[in-house]
């Protein structure tokens, strides 16, 4: 009968069959799919196998730090920390239109990628958290007239271009079989049960231009917002949550002088697959000890809004 720990074995086997003596990469984001890829690879080949993560300079507090820790310190799996944020961030300067963020950052993210997987010799692989879902979606929905809205950025081409051959371990499974694999392999559960993340990460928190100091201000007040859910105990009640920087300044009253920093908006949501969402009823209590607690805490922000627009018509993310 089908186990788990089955399940891990069979494709252990079935990725020594297919990859040999051969060299694989792997594109590493921390998320759930591309990590459980990774370990699941190091479990059947070892060495033959080197992690690319590529940091945009866009990721959340300490999140590029718990990633390399995680997968080079414990798991000692060979992992190329490529911090390109000088050049993202220079690329992004000035550019505010939601679409041109994430076109630039696509591209940049496939050169970036394709740039320190050509370091790697005698690589013949590449290596895909493809889930079933993808697979079927990816057949569904081809031909079709569709409505694009926003275009998510995925390295799709990339194989082909860079003359590699795919590894996609997970191409059989569910989510919730890939959070199980997940924890049959020990990944922690604080990896597992991590909310979705989009590509281009803050960019599409920070509405309008992209500047260092709303990056840092956002940061500060995301890592605010995630302790007071995880201390209320509801992070895992809820799909997604996160902070976005308003463009915007406001003016406040703090002591006995006057404010004038950005507003921020929180984002909550409740959903089955990310298509449509509610937002997450807090209590009046908790929204207003987080704001409290991100003004007091983030020097920048004197504002502290809560978004409980559902999608439709929103969407989840503010671009
Ligand atoms: P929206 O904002 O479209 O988000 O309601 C639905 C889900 O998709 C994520 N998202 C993205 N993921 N690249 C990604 O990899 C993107 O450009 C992108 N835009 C949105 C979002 O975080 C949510 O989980």
């Amino acid at each position: 009968d089908w186990t788990m720990a089955g399940y891990r074995q069979q494709a252990i086997d079935a990725i020594r069959e297919q990859v040999g003596d051969a060299h694989v990469i792997c594109g590493l984001s921390g998320g759930v799919d591309s990590s459980v890829t990774a370990i699941l690879l190091h479990e059947a080949i070892g060495d033959q196998l080197t992690c690319v993560f590529v940091d945009h300079g866009l990721l959340r507090m300490n999140e590029a730090d718990e990633v390399v820790t995680m997968f080079r310190d414990h798991y000692n799996i060979k992992l190329i920390h490529a911090d390109e944020s000088e050049l993202f961030l220079g690329e992004l300067e000035g550019v505010t239109d939601p679409e041109v963020k994430r076109k630039t950052i696509g591209r940049l993210f496939i050169d970036v990628f394709q740039k320190y997987a050509n370091q790697i010799e005698d690589a013949e692989f590449l290596a895909q958290g493809t889930l079933y879902p993808d697979v079927i979606e990816s057949v569904s929905f081809s031909g079709g007239p569709s409505v694009t809205i926003k275009s998510h950025h995925n390295v799709g081409g990339l194989p082909e271009k860079m003359g590699l051959k795919l590894v996609e371990p997970l191409r059989e499974l569910f989510k919730d079989e890939v959070r199980a694999l997940g924890h049959e392999l020990g990944l922690p559960a604080s990896f597992i049960g991590r909310h979705p993340f989009p590509g281009p990460g803050l960019a599409i928190r920070c509405p309008g231009e992209i500047t260092r100091d709303k990056l840092e201000i956002l940061r500060k007040a995301d890592a605010v917002y995630i302790d007071q859910i995880r201390k209320h105990g509801l992070y895992d009640e809820i799909w997604q949550a996160f902070v976005a920087i308003l463009p915007v300044r406001t003016v406040g009253v703090m002591g006995d002088g006057r404010t004038y920093d950005y507003a921020c908006a929180l984002r909550a949501v409740t959903s089955v697959d990310g298509m449509t969402a509610d937002y997450y009823p807090f209590s009046h209590e908790f929204l207003g000890e987080t704001a409290t607690r991100i003004i007091n805490e983030v020097k920048g922000i004197n504002r502290v809004t809560y978004d409980i627009t559902s999608k439709p018509p929103g969407t989840i993310e503010w671009e």
